[in-house]
């Protein structure tokens, strides 16, 4: 079980007007995560959602507040749980020169394994994310989907029991998306802890136990999907209100949904489709 209690994260930022002051980027976020959970943190740009996971996983330091691994301070019991821990970042950072068996190579090194462990685990992840065709290739000949494969396997090579992955299937095609949704639950079936982050609501609801939404750097819900559907509703409508951007849920689709006089150009989508697609629609 991961416990999160009060974590804060503020960086030192310059105002407007050229004066210091800090940003806070994550603010008191608490959270419980249950093993063999795939949990999910939702959120719009800037949230706090890298920074959250580059806490978790020891990339960067919490201006204030604990972290828990199965009772174990993070801060306190760091080089132990590194072991069990493995990290798929936001973006690609491979070895541009290395192949993507060296890639691997490199990063088993990394994790003291042996040659003999090496060499056969990995193979089993090449097999395992389908990229054994290509292990000597240049890591730059693959395509986007490849490399996000690429950086799951490498994430598993040290057979982590939780996996943070910031935005898995980023830029990818619908067909790429769900091989790695299969990918995902087959290890939360393997018994992984899963914790991802996401812009797209239809990844969380198809993958996720249980969502979190952050905001500004705060909490501002937690809940399943099924009952974010339930309470929210399955259907947005969404337009450019005096305000921003404003949002209206139906439970029901409508052809025509009634909307206030004062509001113009309504987008109608489904909650479930990516942003994108709801943009598109505009
Ligand atoms: N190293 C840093 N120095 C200063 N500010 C930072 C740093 N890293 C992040 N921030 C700020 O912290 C806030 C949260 O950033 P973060 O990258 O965690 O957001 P995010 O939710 O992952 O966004 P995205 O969806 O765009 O990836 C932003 O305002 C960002 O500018
Ligand atoms: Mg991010």
């Amino acid at each position: 079980m991961i416990i999160i209690d009060r974590l804060t994260k503020k960086f030192p930022h310059k105002t407007k007007t050229g004066t210091n002051s800090d940003k806070t980027a994550v603010d008191q976020l608490s959270l419980a995560i249950e093993s063999g959970e795939i949990f999910g943190l939702l959120g719009p740009n800037g949230a706090g959602k890298t920074t959250t996971i580059r806490m978790l996983t020891m990339q960067t330091r919490p201006t204030s507040g604990e972290i828990r691994y199965a009772g174990k301070d993070l801060l306190s019991h760091g080089q132990d749980l590194k072991s069990v821990i493995g990290v798929v970042p936001q973006h690609v950072n491979f070895d541009q020169d290395l192949t993507v068996g060296e890639n691997l190579e490199l990063h088993a090194r990394l994790h003291h394994m042996g040659q003999a462990e090496r060499q056969k685990r990995i193979q089993e992840l090449l097999d395992y994310v389908e990229l054994s065709e290509v292990v000597n290739d240049g890591v730059r000949r693959l395509s986007g989907g490849m490399k996000r494969r690429l950086l799951i396997a490498r994430a598993l090579i040290h057979r982590p029991r939780i996996l943070f992955m910031d935005e898995p299937t980023v830029a990818l095609d619908p067909q790429v998306r769900r091989r790695i949704w299969t990918l995902i639950r087959q290890m939360a079936r393997d018994g992984v802890t899963v914790f991802l982050t996401t812009h797209y609501i239809e990844e969380a609801e198809s993958l996720c136990d249980r969502v979190a939404i952050l905001n500004k750097g705060r909490l501002v819900a937690l809940d399943t999907p099924a009952n974010f559907c339930e309470h929210l509703g399955r259907f947005t409508v969404e337009w450019d209100g005096p305000d921003g951007r404003e949002y209206r849920f139906f439970r029901k689709s409508m052809r025509r949904p009634r909307l206030p006089a004062s509001r113009s150009r309504p987008v109608v989508s489904s909650s479930v489709r990516p942003i994108s697609r709801m943009l598109s629609l505009n």
